[in-house]
């Protein structure tokens, strides 16, 4: 039996889930889903990222403590993913005493190690609020192509890179006042001392080779010290031995995956030193969205190394959600959270279709709205789901519930029994896609041996019967393979016929077992087809939201 720990990315506290966050939540759920069927210990933590200076502005608008606006986006978070079919072992938050502690304890480790440096940098400083500016918080013209009202960061007009304080003319976009420039002594990490460690740890085969690619790129620029502090006001951890300085967002936002972990050790009775010790034995994998890279391969990776943790065994990326071709825009109402869809739509035809585009590289994956209904409607449910209900009509009403004592098509069934391990292989190679095209090409030879054997005319001479008791009770057989196989993305779907079936939780062990002379319950509508007046509705409410 494996060892596996799991994580997606934090989500940040000041906003919603939205379809785009749940590419990655889906993703990583359905390959946690498919180490469970196969009997590995699988553990799935994650947590709200709670801290920053978005998080504090934003409680500071709404004038309520960051505290307390944490918490709320926290139930909200999990009532979206609970809502999702999203299964963690535990969801946590990173303003945690357990991230505190191994927050401090990382960052003792590094200073120890000599990793730590301390230098005065000179940043723009708003007399108003009294708070250095981080980029995104500063306006002004762009020093390149002098376009105006530009981020301090990057030009949106001329695609330029710089440096805040190259900026001409900049505006604090909280104050709208004119900023100083300003000294202060921050905290860097040299990366650079783990060079050659990030090289070894490459090698490994830890990351897909588009992202391989790019860290060789940033390992021949060089890598820079990583400012790793930031001055009051701040809501995170305060940085031990120095005065009023925080540990910036993300040092601590990693460690969250440990320390919700260790919150799931310490409610279980267990160790978490076990997964996290140096020689640990254990698998570590991370999902995340190609934009937050950099921080996983190679922050992440050589802080562990320095504080004496275990690292990743891989790293893996995944593109962004486009919406009918394009980036998700509010304005075209293609801005979709989690509740917004749910208040119109069954959560399992997106993780169908979202399993349907899935593939292990790191291309965007795009939701065709037309291409979502047509997809479901038609093949999910058109033929799929539809097996069942053909076949179930005929056990429930002429065979008194019972499924006959022999198959009939062994040779079919054995066909779809033998693609199990591909299927499970693809879906541990998050090749999510090529599992939804055999399984519906599975169908469409059940739907086929179903159309040849006509059921609903052969019934109607008595001399037939067992002869269609025999077919439809295939059918119920190849019926439940299909959907075990489809398990990991719509286990509802999968309670439900279970249910139907009355047969025990299907997993990769028992999916070969066949039900024969068993009695099964009544056929119950399992999944209705998605009427595109719902999508319309959704996308008027998406248009409303703010
Ligand atoms: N808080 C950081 C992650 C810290 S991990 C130690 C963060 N949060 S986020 O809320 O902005 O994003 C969470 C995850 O969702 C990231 O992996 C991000 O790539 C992913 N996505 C956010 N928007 C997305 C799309 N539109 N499409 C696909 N994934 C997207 O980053
Ligand atoms: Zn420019």
């Amino acid at each position: 039996m494996r060892k596996i720990l799991v994580t997606s990315a934090l989500p940040y506290a000041n906003g919603s889930i939205h379809l785009g966050h749940l590419v990655e939540y889906l993703q990583t759920d359905m390959w946690v889903r498919n180490q469970k069927m196969l009997g590995n210990e699988c553990i799935y933590v994650c947590a709200d990222d709670a801290h920053g200076t978005p998080i504090m502005l934003k409680a500071r608008e709404l004038n309520i403590s960051p505290e307390t606006l944490i918490k709320k986006s926290k139930s909200e978070h999990t009532n979206d993913f609970s809502d999702f079919h999203i299964e963690f072992d535990n969801y946590h938050t990173t303003h945690s005493e357990e991230n505190r502690e191994l927050s401090e304890l990382i960052f003792k480790r590094l200073s120890e190690k000599d990793n730590i440096e301390k230098k005065s940098i000179e940043q723009f400083f708003d007399v108003e609020q009294e708070m250095f500016l981080p980029d995104r918080y500063l306006k002004g013209t762009c020093p390149k192509c002098k376009s105006e009202n530009q981020y301090g960061d990057s030009c949106e007009s001329c695609g330029a890179t710089y440096l805040s304080t190259d900026l001409i003319n900049p505006i604090s976009v909280i104050s709208d006042s004119k900023p100083i420039r300003k000294k202060s002594d921050h905290l860097f990490f040299k990366l650079g001392d783990y060079e050659n460690f990030l090289k070894g740890w490459l090698d490994g085969n830890r990351v897909q080779k588009e992202i391989k690619n790019k860290m060789d790129e940033w390992l021949s620029d060089g890598l820079e010290n990583w400012d790793i502090s930031r001055d009051k006001p701040y809501f995170g951890f305060n940085i031990p031995n120095e005065k009023d300085k925080f540990f910036y967002v993300w040092l601590d936002a990693p460690v969250g995956y440990i320390a919700s972990f260790k919150n799931f050790c310490e409610r279980n009775s267990r160790d978490y030193k076990e997964f996290w010790d140096k020689d640990s034995e254990t698998e570590l994998y991370h999902f995340i969205g190609k934009d937050i890279a950099y921080f996983h391969v190679l922050f992440w990776p050589s802080m562990l190394e320095g504080a004496n943790f275990r690292t990743p065994t891989a790293v893996f990326c995944h593109g962004f959600l486009t919406v009918d071709g394009e980036k998700m825009s509010k304005s075209r109402g293609t801005f979709f959270n989690a509740r917004t869809y749910l208040n119109h739509l069954n959560p399992e035809y997106l993780r169908y279709y979202f399993a349907s585009r899935l593939t292990h590289n790191i291309e965007d994956i795009d939701l065709s709205l037309d291409d979502f209904v047509a997809r479901v409607n038609s093949d999910l449910i058109g033929k799929i789901i539809n097996i069942g209900s053909r076949c179930a009509r005929f056990i429930n009403k002429d065979f008194d519930d019972f499924l006959s004592p022999k198959i009939k098509n062994q040779d079919l069934l054995d066909v779809i029994l033998n693609s199990k391990e591909i299927i499970v292989q693809n879906y541990e190679e998050r090749n999510f896609s090529k599992n939804i095209r055999i399984i519906s090409s599975l169908a469409d030879d059940i739907n086929k041996y179903l159309d040849d054997e006509k059921p609903w005319v052969k019934i109607k001479d008595e001399v037939n019967r067992e002869y269609v008791h025999q077919v439809c009770s295939d059918g119920m057989n190849m019926f439940r393979v299909l959907i075990g196989f489809l398990k990991p993305v719509t286990p509802k779907i999968a309670e439900k016929v279970e249910n139907i079936l009355d047969c025990e939780k299907i997993n990769w062990k028992n999916i070969d077992n066949i039900l024969i002379s068993r009695k099964i319950n009544k056929y119950e509508p399992i999944i209705g087809r998605i009427d595109k007046e719902s999508v319309e509705a959704m996308k008027k409410e998406a248009k409303g939201n703010k």
